[in-house]
């Protein structure tokens, strides 16, 4: 299992960079990724919530199997947009109401480097745009309008002081 940086750590802001191959250790890297998401009880995590900003992210949503996206590209969103309350690993003990498009098509690599194409709607899309959003260093409050973030972000200050 490894540990997760949270919200202050600069690296949860870096743009990850694309793999050239997978090799053994990033498979090994992956499975690890895997142990650390279940014993955590989340349903996505990127690769620099493990401080290491490369371009996978996992995610094992509810009703759905374990999914491994390596160099993604999300390339068609839907218009129609939903709204659920996210959290993440990264910033323990904090939840928003987030807007997103409800579905979205995306490109990737699975785990043994084999491009795929998914069409994912409901809550496994929005997984996916959650933990693509980490790839380019953006995080959940960030997509919050600046008052609800200042205010989010003061309760998660006071929470970890606490
Ligand atoms: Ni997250």
């Amino acid at each position: 299992m490894y540990k997760i940086v949270t919200l202050g750590e600069p690296v949860l802001n870096k743009n990850s960079i694309m793999i050239p191959e997978i090799d053994d250790e990033i498979k090994h890297f992956i499975e690890g990724m895997f142990e650390t998401m279940y014993e955590r009880k989340g349903i996505g995590l990127a690769a620099v919530q493990i401080g290491r900003p490369i371009r996978v992210f996992i995610s094992h949503s509810p009703k759905d199997m374990p999914r491994v996206f390596i160099n993604p590209e999300i390339i068609e969103t839907a218009v129609e947009e939903d709204i659920y309350e996210e959290g993440c690993l990264s910033i323990p003990g904090i939840n928003a109401d987030i807007t997103r498009p409800y579905a979205v098509k995306i490109q990737a690599w699975n785990e043994s480097g084999r491009p795929f194409t998914l069409d994912a709607d409901g809550l496994l899309a929005r997984v996916i745009q959650h933990e693509y959003d980490h790839l380019n260093g953006i995080l959940f409050i960030d997509r919050l309008k600046g008052k609800k973030k200042e205010r989010l972000l003061k309760n998660y200050t006071r929470k970890a002081g606490a």
